[in-house]
């Protein structure tokens, strides 16, 4: 079982796993070149065995407080607030949240191939917790936003390559290794933006 992200696969599908809609998200927003992503195409998201372990690694990428879940809501709000101040922040932001819709997706179809179950909840404590709105950072200073943004965009990219090299399957592993380079399209944006702040 697998999946480009880049490739519209509606015929690899039935309407029962309703997927086709994203398919086609996929690629009216990845297909042309975009700056908020890198151009590298993405491996198939595929995995080697379903590994029960494998899942327990993946789940935090997914809703946990640092996942892409809270990523993509969090740019979300950032977008909004600079919205009237700083059109060119608050586009790129946009920019950012569909790429982090994107790994969300991602990660979403590997809980569910390592035999998992996608919700939006994260284990806290050993009990499973529901993600919540109160996990994301409300600063309305730009400058503070970005420094914020910057640090958890490098702790990623930190965490996605240790995971790319700690993981034994190397389907998991191109797919960590292919997305912090995603992330560091991010950080880059970011630290333009905050060097523009002053
Ligand atoms: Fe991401």
């Amino acid at each position: 079982m697998n999946y480009d992200p880049r490739k519209n696969q509606r015929s690899s599908h039935n309407s029962k796993g309703g997927t086709a809609y994203l398919n086609e998200y996929h690629a009216m927003q990845f297909s042309e070149k975009t700056a908020y992503a890198c151009d590298a195409p993405y491996p198939p998201v595929q995995v080697a065995e379903r590994n029960p372990r494998n899942l327990q690694y993946i789940l935090p990428y997914f809703a946990a407080p640092h996942g892409e879940f809270t990523a993509l809501t969090q740019y979300s709000y950032q977008h909004w607030i600079v919205d009237a101040k700083l059109p060119e922040l608050s586009r790129d932001l946009m920019g950012i949240t569909k790429v982090e819709m994107l790994h969300f997706d991602i990660f979403g179809r590997l809980v569910i191939l390592l035999g998992g179950d996608p919700k939006c909840a994260y284990l806290r404590n050993n009990r499973a917790t529901p993600w919540n709105g109160f996990l994301l950072s409300y600063q309305k200073d730009p400058k503070q936003m970005l420094l914020m943004d910057i640090k958890a965009e490098q702790d990623t990219i930190n965490s996605y390559l240790r995971m790319s090299q700690e993981l034994k399957d190397p389907y998991l592993c191109a797919i960590f290794k292919r997305l912090a380079l995603d992330e560091e399209v991010h950080l880059n944006l970011l630290r333009k933006h905050l060097n523009e702040l002053g």
